[in-house]
């Protein structure tokens, strides 16, 4: 008879990138995301205990938005087979993996953190109800952020509300490399309240893959002078976070964002992700913002539409400016309105 375990995980935005690994997916340098809300994965988990004629090794079915699809199969092998040390019992079970995400995926939206989770997440539970060797309710989100991390290094931050880091830092006490922590309980309110809203200047699938780009990081000239500044600008970042600086907290922001597409258009082979429209809308953004003097501030992941963050008190002039100025610039006019979230959950 089989069972089912599915889990919905939002994606997040990472305000100080990570961005350059090492070893077993391990951060060059820490970071902090604000969790998501309205961009998700949903991902069902069915299993069944195989008989004893069963072919031995990982065996699991996957569909994605219903339809089969190889390059994320292939992924999901990867992690799961990179995993049996830890959770030998996978080899006992036939899945049934079925997700789907709330947004389109690649373009730049961490689609891999929503969907990966939501199958850490999955897995996870599994190696709990079974009580698999240290596996227990109260250890939980970390095992399940730990196994996020092994399967997308973003990915383990989406699990918690509000926001999360990971990665060690004298900055904050609590951080691990092997796992993200909470700090939403750390934010000032102001931040609860913060808009995402996602411009899609282009929809078209990213030239290059996260991963690909995280190696690039190796011969960078750059490199060891980014991670130096990554911890600084967290260091700050924290500080403002908790203060509730709005603007402080913006410049760090937008310097994360462009750094780190300066760092992969200077790696070798470069990239350059921005499209024409990219910059367009940050300099109308950066020129507004002059002119009204309101926070609203943009982040970029690796690809080219912009995350704009704004607090809800400004709800209403962010997003006239958004509707008249910005989305004719757009890909049909398109965008995905969301905001600060609360972390993953069991459906
Ligand atoms: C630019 O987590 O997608 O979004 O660990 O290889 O799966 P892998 O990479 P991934 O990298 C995300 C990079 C980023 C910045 C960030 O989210 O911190």
């Amino acid at each position: 008879m089989s069972k089912t375990i599915a889990w919905r995980s939002p994606s997040n935005i990472a305000l100080i990138k990570y961005w350059g690994k090492y070893g077993r997916q391990l951060p060059k340098n820490a970071s902090i995301s604000l969790t998501l809300e309205n961009a998700f994965s949903e991902t069902h988990l069915q299993y069944e205990q195989k008989n004893a004629q069963s072919a031995a090794g990982l065996s699991f079915d996957f569909l994605f938005e219903g339809k089969e699809n190889p390059n994320f199969s292939a992924r999901i092998e990867k992690f799961m087979s990179s995993i049996l040390d830890e959770m030998p019992f996978l080899k006992d079970y036939h899945f049934q993996i079925q997700s789907h995400n709330s947004f389109p995926h690649s373009a730049g939206i961490a689609s891999s953190a929503s969907g990966l989770s939501a199958l850490a997440l999955c897995l996870t539970q599994l190696a709990t109800e079974i009580g698999y060797g240290d596996f227990t309710k109260e250890n939980f989100k970390e095992k399940a952020s730990y196994f996020s991390r092994l399967a997308s290094g973003s990915a383990c931050r989406s699990i918690y509300g509000g926001a999360a880091i990971w990665g060690e830092t004298p900055h904050y006490e609590k951080a691990s490399n092997l796992y993200a922590v909470p700090y939403g309980e750390s934010l000032h309110p102001i931040f609860h309240t913060y808009h995402n809203d996602i411009l899609f200047v282009s929809k078209a699938e990213k030239k290059v893959s996260s991963t690909a780009g995280h190696q690039l990081m190796e011969g960078n000239p750059f490199a060891e002078a980014r991670y130096a500044q990554a911890q600084d600008n967290l260091g700050k970042l924290l500080t403002h976070l908790k203060n509730g600086d709005i603007h402080e907290a913006g410049f760090i922001i937008e310097e994360e964002a462009l750094t780190l597409h300066a760092l992969m258009m200077s790696s070798r082979p470069s990239f350059v992700l921005m499209q024409p429209n990219t910059l367009l809308l940050i300099h109308k953004l950066r020129a507004w913002r002059e002119e009204t003097k309101l926070p609203l501030y943009f982040t970029l992941d690796a690809g080219p539409n912009l995350h704009l963050l704004y607090p809800s008190e400004i709800k209403t002039q962010a997003q006239a400016f958004i509707q008249s100025e910005l989305l004719p610039y757009c890909e049909n006019g398109q965008y995905l309105a969301d905001k600060v979230g609360q972390g993953a959950f069991a459906l």
